[in-house]
């Protein structure tokens, strides 16, 4: 599918000149002389993130200058951001543009500017503006466009209310996904998870209008290294009885972005034909209040046999993955990553811009930390700190799922590990999706974070 902000048969593309604070008098040079003379007068001087457009004679636009910052030699420089370029698209009158100086990573340059030029549009009209840039020389267009196409798709799930997106609403968009790409679909819905054993997808969604289920997708070669992808599909969480002071609860409808990030990497594997056999596995639910809803001292049996105590309601999302993490795991895949909107205690320990993530494969854990950093969507890796293990002790259950007042995002981590026995490796990403403030390719709002450096670590393993 082409990308509606990439100008493939371009009509005369403005240049782009993307200059450091040392390329400057270089680039001013080669302008005409009153190009040069206004980007003076408007104070230019390329500092990071800063534009100038550049009028010629006629009172047309000649071209525009984007600022990169300090030298490259400059630490704060060399930590700029790959995305900055992409704040473009958010500057610029439509048009077409080229970069006529190379960006630091036209690859990162092109996505950011896609990415950055997403809006959400369900609920008013989205100003249609056409800025286009002329995909520079050497960059995957075609596969650029894919992962932009995947993400925003991500991002609306994230952003449409829980209304419009109940666990309902995630099948439908899963099933949609499957559909286009030829896989098998399956959903087990309602009392059919009792009937299945899938015994906590059923207690914590329950007392929901809406019924619990587990999505089933395959698609792939059957003798093809498995991977399965498991996301948190929680359409809203109230926290149950346990419920969330109303400043926690606004934000819930997010608390699918687990789902929503395995979604737009399945979209990604699937649309490049990876030489994988896929399985995505997603737990939807709506952690509600009513008279059947579960309680804090309730104990669960779950699939795989471990007896569990509520400790709070609120932490509701280890106990579907817990039982969609024992399904995918019976099969002995080679790697299983789930996706989660876990805890608030990620958030705290890293911000909302960097997830913590958790392997005991030290090998894994430093190709996808090196996969992050390459494509722009980074991650930290924290410790399966086993001592720990001991807050998830229940005085009448093999485990609790609260771990206590510290370390909430490892003892969740570590309960997760609980589940996942027979798989060769298996990671679980602890995301926030959602972009506080907008930055370079990364609007305000639901963000899909995880997908795009868990598919270049498997385009790196196995693709051709
Ligand atoms: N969905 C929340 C975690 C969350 C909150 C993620 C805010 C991002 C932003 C999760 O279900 C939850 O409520 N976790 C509790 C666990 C606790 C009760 C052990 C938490 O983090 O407070
Ligand atoms: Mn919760
Ligand atoms: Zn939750």
């Amino acid at each position: 599918m082409p990308h509606p902000l990439l100008a493939s048969n371009p009509d005369n593309p403005r240049p782009v000149w993307l200059v450091t604070e040392e390329s400057w008098p270089g680039v001013a040079e080669g302008l005409p002389p009153q190009a040069r003379a206004f980007a003076r007068a408007c104070g230019f001087k390329g500092g990071a993130g800063r534009h100038c457009l550049l009028p010629d004679p006629d009172g047309g636009i000649l071209g525009v200058l984007f600022g990169l910052g300090g030298a490259l030699d400059d630490p704060s420089a060399k930590r700029a951001d790959p995305f900055l370029p992409g704040k473009l698209v958010t500057l610029l009158p439509e048009g077409d543009y080229r970069f006529a100086t190379p960006a630091p990573d036209p690859s990162l340059a092109t996505l950011a500017w896609l990415l950055g030029g997403y809006a959400f549009g369900r609920y008013r009209a989205k100003p249609e503006k056409r800025v286009r840039l002329v995909p520079p020389e050497g960059v995957d267009a075609a596969e650029t466009a894919r992962i932009a196409h995947a993400v925003a798709a991500g991002r609306d799930l994230v952003n449409t209310p829980t209304n419009d997106l109940g666990p309902d609403g995630i099948e439908a968009a899963a099933r949609q996904l499957a559909d286009r790409h030829g896989a098998s679909f399956t959903s087990l819905v309602g009392d059919d998870l009792l009937a299945k054993n899938l015994p906590m997808i059923h207690a914590v969604g329950r007392a929901s209008a809406i019924p619990p289920r587990l999505i089933d997708i395959v698609w792939g070669a059957a003798d093809a290294p498995q991977v399965t992808i498991v996301g948190k599909g929680v359409a809203f969480d109230t926290g149950g009885l346990d419920i969330k002071p109303a400043a926690s609860m606004l934000l819930m409808k997010k608390d699918m972005g687990g789902a929503a990030a395995a979604l737009a990497l399945a979209d990604m594997i699937m649309g490049a034909g990876l030489p994988v056999r896929l399985r995505v596995l997603i737990p939807a639910v709506e952690n509600a209040i009513a008279g059947n809803a579960f309680r804090p001292g309730d104990v669960l049996r779950s699939r795989k046999g471990i007896s569990v105590e509520i400790g709070n309601t609120d932490a509701e999302g280890r106990l579907i993955l817990a039982d969609a993490l024992a399904l995918a795991d019976e099969e002995s895949p080679d790697l299983i990553v789930d996706f989660a909107t876990l805890t608030g205690a990620a958030r705290t320990a890293l911000g909302p811009d960097l997830p913590p993530f958790y392997t005991e494969d030290d090998t894994l854990a430093a190709d996808l930390a090196r996969c992050g950093t390459a494509v722009n969507d980074p991650v930290w890796r924290l410790p399966l700190w086993a001592p720990y293990t001991a807050q998830l002790d229940s005085k009448v259950a093999d485990l609790n799922n609260t771990g206590g007042p510290m370390a909430g995002s490892i003892t969740a981590a570590l309960f997760l590990r609980r589940f996942v026995s027979a798989a060769k490796a298996h990671v679980h990403f602890d995301i926030y999706a959602w972009n506080p403030a907008t930055k370079p390719g990364r609007p305000e709002g639901g963000e899909v974070q995880g997908a795009r450096l868990v598919y270049a670590l498997l385009k790196e393993r196995y693709g051709g």
